[in-house]
């Protein structure tokens, strides 16, 4: 996608495979400020500070930084330490365990000396698939927007939650994907963005749509079940972190009553889901899936800029306050009307039909 007309993604191979520039999404809405990550602690640190967030992104991330970590060291254990570590920085987007999985598996049999460079040209290839199944994902979606637009006759009113944009993403997002295709397409739309508190990733959704000239309208995560009441929204998409073959998707935390919502009042509930992000081990999504615990600072505080256009944080509950902090929360697949997938669109249900799986031994 493109910043000030300049087609840009989201994280970039340096010069002389020296590491990694991305932007730092701790930065935005007000600032476009890029860091480069040249070691495996910096590309943890990034995710784990969420300066790289977004479940396919961080899949990505992760799988640079341990080619990064078998560049210092190629022994087999530090590709294992490697891969414990980056797995650890977030453990609820199934797509970093994915990558950095495939990446073990791209070089545990070659020579030491080889692996470094293998595992650098493997990245290069999860993150080029990235791109491609984000793309395909939107044309999918766009279908659905544009078959609403087609029945209604009238601009079509779609809700997302966080931010499933660009950003999340190496190129073109997943939910945003289908936004972004249906715009470019002339379909006409709007988009309520949720504010997605703690962190106010809607803000970077905000930053995305208003970028590319979406209309949109940022609202408080509590009013969204007012707007479907109103017949305001005509369906809404999210992103996930985690899906399991039944169809529960796992994503940023009050996706689930955005769901609840939509059921109550009969609009259609979608999530933009790329097969990395499909987690076939899962049996119980609400026993089996980790959920992140953050720290209580990201609600006793609240940053943004002051006065004077300074970037500033200001306390709003006293630190002693007790905080609880759940990052992710599963909407059950009876809740979810449709998976958007880069094999097309499928009932929860019917996601194993799209990716049939080797039977067990
Ligand atoms: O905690 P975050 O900001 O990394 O969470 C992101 C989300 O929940 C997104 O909706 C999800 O990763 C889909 S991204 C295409």
């Amino acid at each position: 996608m493109k910043i000030d007309g300049v087609a840009t993604r989201s994280l970039w191979p340096l010069a002389d495979e020296r590491g990694v520039g991305v932007i730092d999404q701790t930065r935005l809405p007000h600032m476009v400020a890029k860091l480069e990550l040249t070691t495996m602690a910096a590309v943890e640190h990034a995710i784990r500070a969420m300066q790289v967030r977004g479940a396919p992104l961080i899949g990505v991330a992760g799988a640079y930084g341990l080619a990064l970590a078998l560049r210092a060291d190629a022994s087999d254990a530090a590709l294992a330490d490697a891969h414990r570590a980056l797995n650890a920085a977030r453990p609820t987007a199934v797509n970093l365990r994915w990558a950095l999985d495939r990446m073990r598996a791209a070089v545990a049999l070659l020579p030491a000396a080889e692996r470094s460079a293998a595992a650098w040209r493997e990245a290069g290839r999860i993150a080029d698939e990235d791109v491609e199944i984000n793309r395909a994902i939107g044309v999918y979606g766009a279908q659905l927007i544009a078959e609403v637009h087609r029945r209604r006759g009238r601009r079509v009113q779609v809700l997302t939650h966080c931010n499933a944009g660009w950003i999340a993403t190496v190129d073109y997002g997943t939910a945003l994907s289908a936004v972004y295709q249906a715009h470019d397409a002339g379909v006409p739309l709007h988009v309520w963005v949720d504010e997605t508190r703690p962190r106010n990733q809607g803000l970077l959704t905000a930053w995305e749509l208003a970028a590319h000239g979406v209309p949109h309208t940022l609202i408080a995560d509590n009013a969204g079940g007012h707007l479907m009441q109103h017949g305001e929204i005509d369906l809404v998409i999210v992103g996930a972190d985690r899906v399991t073959a039944r169809g529960d998707v796992c994503n940023k935390i009050g996706t689930y009553l955005k769901a609840l919502a939509a059921h109550d009042n009969g609009v259609p509930f979608y999530a933009a889901v790329p097969s990395p992000t499909i987690d076939w081990s899962v049996r119980d999504a609400l026993a089996e899936i980790p959920i992140e615990d953050r720290g209580g600072d990201e609600l006793r505080r609240v940053s943004g800029l002051n006065a004077g256009g300074e970037p500033a944080e200001v306390q709003i509950a006293p630190p002693a306050t007790a905080v609880a902090n759940p990052a992710f929360d599963v909407t059950p697949a009876r809740l979810v009307s449709g998976i958007i997938t880069e094999r097309g669109v499928a009932a929860p249900a019917a996601l194993a039909h799209l990716f049939p799986q080797p039977a067990a031994e």
